[in-house]
């Protein structure tokens, strides 16, 4: 229980160190690096044996906390006549197994919002932003102006940092022309054919004109999470039932407040970890930790919510 659990608080506290980039930075410049920190987070090897270690960890930690919680109930099958629990230990630590069922409650439902969508289903939209670019089109047949006409053009962020344009539009000819480095690639008879890539496997933007794949489109989980929390963002739907989301995300901040307020000091006991001159700080630091990291998180939905 006490090596999980410590296990754990560290996997706490670089998941709030990168959620915490989801209200420290704004605009596309926070979209990208919340989008970048996520495919790192899901590409590199040792951050993802991590995770394989974090799923373990959590999923032992309860099996472990609840088969404790039954066997300490069976030691004891009758309540004795003179029972005050609350004189020997805290009302966290009698409930340790209710609240630690809430927050495993919280993971499961927490995970099929986020790391389900990003993972498994694969719904997670691309990175892309759209630019408006005015091109000629033709010419003026009495003044023989250049005559313009605006052009969404999507750019699509990938994740070696850079936009690549899919550039297609409609040119002076009458025809849609695909560019390339700048220069006419391809005349085609629509705007759709004249788009340079095609997405295959989800986020491999394949080059049209020789089939090959030219970058791996970064995925847009910022815009999930935003929009879960209520903030509207590359007009997606937000989520109608974000008030209530959050409100959820805020209690259950608060019991694992309570789990760690009694968890972080004990699991030193359990490894033998004690020694008088160090108790002390240990319950010290235990007890700002079980205050400061949850409430960092509940910040997070809050502040996006309040921002929509
Ligand atoms: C309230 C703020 C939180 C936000 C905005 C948030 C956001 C996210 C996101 C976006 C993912 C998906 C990452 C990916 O698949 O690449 C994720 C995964 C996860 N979250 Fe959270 N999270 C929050 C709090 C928590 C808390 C408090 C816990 C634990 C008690 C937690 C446990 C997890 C776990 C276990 C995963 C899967 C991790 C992995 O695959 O490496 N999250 N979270």
């Amino acid at each position: 229980m006490a090596l999980t659990g410590l296990f754990l608080i560290t996997f706490l506290i670089g998941h709030l160190l990168g959620n915490l980039q989801l209200i420290t930075k704004t605009g596309e410049e926070g979209r990208r690096a919340f989008n970048e920190y996520a495919y790192f987070m899901g590409h590199n090897i040792f951050i993802k044996i991590l995770a394989y270690v974090t799923y373990i960890s959590i999923l032992a930690h309860a099996i472990l906390g609840l088969y404790l919680a039954v066997k300490n109930k069976q030691a004891r099958p009758k309540n004795y006549a003179y029972n005050k629990p609350s004189a020997n230990s805290g009302t966290a630590s009698r409930n340790m197994a209710i609240l630690g069922t809430i927050i495993l409650v919280f993971i499961c439902t927490h995970m099929a919002n986020f790391w389900y969508k990003q993972k498994v289903a694969e719904t997670v939209p691309l990175h892309t932003t759209q630019k408006t670019v005015a091109l000629p089109v033709g010419q003026d047949p009495m003044s023989g102006q250049p005559v313009t006409g605006n052009f969404d053009i999507t750019y699509y962020y990938t994740v070696d940092g850079k936009y690549e344009s899919d550039y297609g539009y409609y040119a002076p000819e009458k025809a849609y022309v695909t560019i390339k480095n700048g220069q006419i690639s391809g005349v085609h008879k629509t705007m759709e054919d004249a788009k340079r890539f095609k997405v295959e496997n989800h986020t491999e933007l394949i080059d049209k004109s020789t089939d090959l794949k030219s970058g791996e489109a970064a995925k847009d989980l910022h815009t999930v999470v935003m929009n879960f929390f209520g903030q509207s963002e590359q007009g997606q739907p937000t989520n109608q039932y974000a008030l209530w989301a959050v409100i959820l995300y805020v209690i259950s901040m608060f019991v694992l407040m309570f789990h760690l307020w009694h968890g972080f000091a004990s699991a030193f006991q359990s490894l033998g970890l004690n020694h008088k001159k160090y108790n002390g700080l240990i319950s010290f630091v235990g007890k700002a930790f079980a205050i400061v990291v949850p409430l960092a998180f509940a910040i997070i939905p809050v502040m996006i919510y309040l921002n929509r």
